[in-house]
């Protein structure tokens, strides 16, 4: 590896000047895909070659055998999928995260990325209304304290074997199935509960259905803001209910959480610090560069207990104040970069704004998906 300077400045030349064209002509340009599959197959499927090449080669081929499949969805025409642009102080801290190429899973490796994910942390959970108190982590994974409450030790017995777990749910993400898979959980133990007019779940539905298998292991999932009717659950109607019953509350909140950061809207989410973890997500809102989501956990030494690496790589120093490396990623810097450029006041008035903007063209009113109708991704 030539770690010479000057090795890898033609390279970052390339990358540099063709970023800022691709992003100054973005308005100009094509929204969707200009160049047809078999024309993005043939320039891209060439045969490995035998040697080498520039690496100033390597950028430019990529950006040219790319050229009509890379789709506007940064800019401001793209209307389709939830996905946007990233804002410059993101981006730029993209850049310096690649090449820093910190291995920033504990502190020792990379003392600033802890630091930086520390301070994003807490700067998230200020804006979006999760006591500080709560854990957090840039990767999903927030169900592991419901198990050891049934004396079920899953750190080190796994879900073999485990008292089942369910899932009653609100109305919910097609995502939301994936997470189950990946966790164990399967499908089959997600429960649809019936919901209102407004799509929300109700007291009377949670209570009948926690009532009807007492003993069951349950989490209970609700909506912050769903995708397609907006809907927000009524928190303080349900998580008491959830809580009486021992549930474990999850709120998705991958669009809704963000409502929190705007005086005017945040009464959407009135009593949903109640709840035992959230999600949400940074490329939505915050306009980082994908992959960027978050999770809180209300008891952060069930979570801590989930992700830690354990003893066999604490052979690496760990910092006193940091502790064992756990749901450590190389993100942070750019994160913590996106926010103190947007800063508390600015998140407030883009959040507000556009929840604002959202209401007068209706899109707030959109009438609701037909009843069974398939579960849309992003
Ligand atoms: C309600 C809801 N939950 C979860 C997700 C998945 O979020 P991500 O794209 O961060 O994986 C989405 C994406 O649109 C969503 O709308």
């Amino acid at each position: 590896m030539d770690h010479n300077a000057p090795a890898f400045k033609p390279a970052l030349q390339v990358a540099f000047q063709s970023a800022l064209v691709h992003l100054e002509t973005l308005e100009n340009q094509p929204v969707p895909a200009t160049a047809s599959l078999s024309e993005l197959r043939s320039r891209l499927a060439k045969p490995l070659n035998d040697h080498g090449l520039d690496p100033q080669e390597v950028v430019r081929d990529l950006v040219r055998d790319t050229q009509g499949g890379i789709v506007g969805s940064a800019g401001g025409r793209f209307f389709a999928w939830a996905v946007g642009g990233s804002v410059p102080a993101a981006l730029a801290a993209d850049w310096l995260t690649s090449a820093w190429d910190q291995n920033a899973g504990l502190y020792a490796s990379s003392p600033s990325a802890a630091v930086a994910e520390e301070v994003a942390g807490v700067w998230l959970k200020d804006l979006l209304g999760i006591p500080a108190s709560a854990s957090f982590a840039f990767v999903s994974g927030c169900q592991m304290a419901l198990l050891q409450e049934r004396g079920w030790d899953v750190e080190r017995n796994g879900l073999c074997g485990a008292p089942p777990i369910r899932v009653l749910a609100s109305n919910r993400h097609g995502s939301v199935e994936r997470a189950i898979r990946l966790l164990g959980i399967g499908e089959a133990n997600v429960v649809d509960l019936e919901l209102d007019d407004n799509a929300r779940i109700t007291p009377a539905v949670l209570s009948a259905a926690l009532t009807a298998a007492p003993d069951a292991a349950t989490i209970v999932l609700l909506q912050a803001g769903d995708l397609n009717s907006g809907s927000f659950d009524d928190y303080r109607a349900v998580i008491p209910v959830a809580k009486r019953h021992g549930s474990w509350v999850h709120v998705d909140g991958a669009f809704g959480l963000w409502a929190a950061a705007s005086p005017r809207y945040r009464h959407f989410l009135d009593g949903v610090a109640e709840a035992d973890s959230w999600a949400t997500d940074g490329h939505k809102w915050l306009n980082v560069p994908y992959d960027s989501g978050y999770a809180f956990v209300i008891r952060p030494e069930a979570h801590r207990a989930a992700m830690s690496a354990g003893p066999r790589l604490c052979h690496l120093r760990c910092h006193p104040a940091t502790g064992p490396p756990w749901d450590s990623g190389n993100d942070r810097p750019l994160l913590r970069a996106r926010e103190n450029a947007c800063g508390r006041n600015r998140a407030i008035g883009w959040v507000g704004g556009a929840l604002a903007a959202s209401h007068q063209s209706g899109a707030g009113a959109l009438p609701r998906p037909p009843a069974g109708s398939p579960r849309r991704g992003p």
